[in-house]
């Protein structure tokens, strides 16, 4: 297998994350046997493990507490701190919720991280769907497009206080935080600052990866989906004169095995062993968080059941089958603009190895000649799949 710095090389690929398992449960809502654990020295072995076989990313989530699923939950910073402690090449991206945090613990927090890991943290602010969350831990739960102006505010604070210059200090009268030339010493190891990424799919998280964050995450999708997402949010971007200044990464529950037929079926089994309790459960909470966007176009308002077997439409994007359909469809939605594919594994303690060794070298072998630049040509060889209802 060739190393990952040689898997790696080209400046033009398609980059890697795995969501981190830092709560109890994986990645799905389901009662299926799982190989994936959520305490600090799996995690640490999955990190190692993704490093080496080519994953340039980790995602952690925040959780205050258990929804659906997801009994316990490890505190995001601190676990992606641990997780970059016992790696050496892997960048993190931390989750922060604007809230609980303000941004000027959260700026210094990741400045020290941005040392002590020599530049591999980054952050992913998110801006909440969760009331029962909110309520519990006595955070106010404002309204839709308030949160997300406050978690605006909380990213145009992050990067101002890194990059402030030295003599003038920071300053910033917004509605929801104000500085006075405030110094940040040390500044962090990135320059000009750890990569900021946020996401949603509603006019307001539309708005705010084009106005301000490094990248838009996406939840699963089809491509129609993807598309009129990247092609809105670049359109945002070029009116505020931030063309090309925001990149896009998608999220994909990937199922790997010898052929089609035993990915569905494993597919068909997770969510035949759905936790319909739970399932249904986060389904009335996240389509009221859906609905309550301003064009009702929040992430999951169009989810089904079995979509949200996987919290985050991860089946949607259809990263499953053989290695080679995988490869071909990851390099598909390379051609739509997609810049970072997000995984996520039922095994976690087998399935990040086999990515790597399967999967990965594949989509750098098309990449090499020259695939995933030309959409149409893309969607004729693998496109079909995203018409059907099943993979
Ligand atoms: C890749 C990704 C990761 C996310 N991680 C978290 C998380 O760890 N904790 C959390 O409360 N919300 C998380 N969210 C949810 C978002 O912050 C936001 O609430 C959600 O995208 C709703 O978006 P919308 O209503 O703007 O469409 C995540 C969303 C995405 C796409």
């Amino acid at each position: 297998m060739a190393g990952a710095s040689a898997l790696n090389s080209d400046p033009d690929r398609l980059l890697f994350a795995y969501w981190v398992p830092n709560v109890s449960g994986g990645l799905v809502i389901s009662k299926i046997p799982q190989k994936t654990s959520w305490d600090l020295k799996s995690n640490l072995r999955y990190a190692q493990t993704a490093e080496r076989v080519g994953f340039e990313y980790a995602l952690t989530q925040i959780r205050f507490t258990a929804s659906y699923g997801a009994a316990n939950q490890h505190e995001s910073i601190s676990f992606s701190q641990a997780i970059l402690q016992g790696t050496e090449k892997l960048k993190v991206i931390a989750a922060l919720l604007p809230g609980p945090w303000n941004p000027v613990v959260a700026a210094k927090q990741i400045a020290s991280i941005d040392h002590y890991s020599e530049g591999r943290i980054a952050v992913n602010i998110v801006s909440g769907w969760f009331k029962g969350e909110f309520t519990a831990i006595g955070e106010w739960w404002l309204d839709h497009a308030e949160r997300y102006r406050r978690s605006k505010e909380f990213m145009q604070c992050l990067r101002g206080i890194w990059t402030a210059p030295e003599d003038g200090g920071f300053t910033f009268a917004g509605d929801f935080y104000r500085f006075r030339n405030y110094r940040l010493s040390p500044k962090p190891v990135q320059k000009p600052h750890p990569e900021i990424f946020q996401g949603g799919n509603s006019d307001d998280a539309r708005n705010n990866g084009a106005e301000v964050s490094d990248w838009y995450f996406m939840n699963g999708n089809d491509l129609e989906g993807f598309r009129t997402q990247i092609q809105d949010v670049k359109a945002r971007a070029a009116k505020v004169g931030r063309e090309n200044q925001v990149r896009f990464a998608v999220n994909g529950f990937v199922i790997v095995r010898e052929t089609e037929a035993e990915a569905v079926r494993v597919l068909q089994e997770i969510q035949g062993k759905a936790d319909a309790e739970a399932v249904n459960a986060f389904h009335s909470a996240v389509q009221t968080a859906g609905a309550s966007t301003s064009n009702k176009q929040g992430m999951w308002a169009s989810s089904t059941f079995n979509d949200l077997v996987q919290y985050n439409d991860g089946f949607k994007t259809k990263l499953i089958g053989t290695k080679e359909q995988v490869a071909e469809r990851i390099v598909l939605l390379k051609s739509l603009g997609v810049n970072l594919v997000l995984t996520a594994f039922l095994h976690y303690e087998e399935e990040i190895e086999q990515f790597g060794r399967d999967v990965l070298p594949l989509v750098r072998e098309l990449e090499a000649q020259g695939r995933g630049k030309d959409t149409a040509f893309e969607i004729e060889q693998s496109g079909a799949v995203y018409r059907k209802q099943t993979p």
